[in-house]
């Protein structure tokens, strides 16, 4: 028996990265899911995972998006158990004083659109269904959620109103569907840049990143899984609402002259 036996889902995201690995987790699980992303790589998800699969190819940061994403699982399936919003782009770190004022806004929304507007649309799209099935909502934060560097000032605005949101959602849905999130610290992803500031996907460990964390590697892209599991869980984690789950690699527990205890000094 799976920890999400006959759970509905519709996640974005899906078609790489941490999205992509949480989907097969949760059909290795029990659950099927509506598979979204604006990469059409989502279909070769789903003829590697079978049925239990629905992709859909749309932007998530369009009300039509997240209209359709939701109409596919209820008219595949008839409910809607979890929605997970975690398709993102980032601004690659970019600084402030690097950002022209005349592209500011276009740049803005762009991220914005994606990393809370879309959310927001996602989860407005499956709210009746959530409520009806008292079911769960997941978003994926990030270290740069409560921290700054984890980011430039777009991208680290945008996941404080990830968290934002969590926590206002979580309130409001209250007592009918819960509401938590997942901040990674650093995967090995490429993320899609924001084109407004000229930029294309990127690498997003940074060169040196293994060693500046406590735990000295990057962890793999199915870390994450297990977590997004475990809060989808009607079980597993019923006593959970609001909750913004950290795994950083210890980086926000990161000393100054060294980043943990036991890592050897290094020669200078
Ligand atoms: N990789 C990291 O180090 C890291 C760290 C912290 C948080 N995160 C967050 O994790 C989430 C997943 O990122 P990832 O690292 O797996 O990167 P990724 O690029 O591999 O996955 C993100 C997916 O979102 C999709 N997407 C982007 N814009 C979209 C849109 N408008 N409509 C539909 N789909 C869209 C992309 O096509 C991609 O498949 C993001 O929210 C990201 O901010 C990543």
């Amino acid at each position: 028996m799976g920890a999400l036996d006959g759970q509905i889902v519709v996640l974005t995201g899906a078609a790489a990265g941490i999205g992509r690995s949480v989907v097969a987790r949760y059909v290795s699980e029990g659950a099927s899911v509506v598979a979204v992303d604006i990469s059409d790589r989502v279909h070769d998800l789903a003829d590697t995972l079978g049925p239990a699969v629905v992709p859909v190819v749309t932007d998530v940061a369009t009300w039509e998006g997240n209209q359709i994403a939701a109409d596919a699982a209820l008219e595949r399936w008839g409910r809607i158990d979890v929605f997970v919003g975690n398709a993102g782009i980032t601004d690659s770190a970019r600084p402030l004083e690097d950002i022209p004022g005349n592209v500011l806004p276009t740049a803005f929304n762009e991220l914005f659109g994606v990393n809370v507007l879309a959310p927001l649309l996602g989860v407005r799209a499956c709210l009746d269904a959530l409520i009806a099935s008292r079911g769960n909502i997941i978003l994926t934060g990030s270290f740069a959620s409560t921290n700054a560097a984890g980011g430039g000032p777009l991208y680290t605005a945008s996941k404080h109103a990830v968290h934002g949101l969590i926590r206002q959602l979580a309130y409001e849905l209250a007592p009918d569907v819960r509401v938590n999130g997942v901040a990674p610290g650093v995967a090995p992803t490429r993320l899609r840049g924001t084109s407004a500031l000229g930029q294309e996907s990127a690498n997003s460990v940074l060169e040196g990143t293994d060693t500046a964390l406590p735990l000295q590697a990057v962890a793999p892209t199915d870390a994450y899984d297990s977590i997004f599991t475990t809060l989808a869980s009607r079980h597993d984690s019923a006593a959970m609402t609001g909750t913004l789950v950290t795994a950083d690699s210890g980086l926000a527990v990161r000393g100054i002259a060294r980043p943990g205890g036991r890592v050897p000094v290094r020669p200078r």
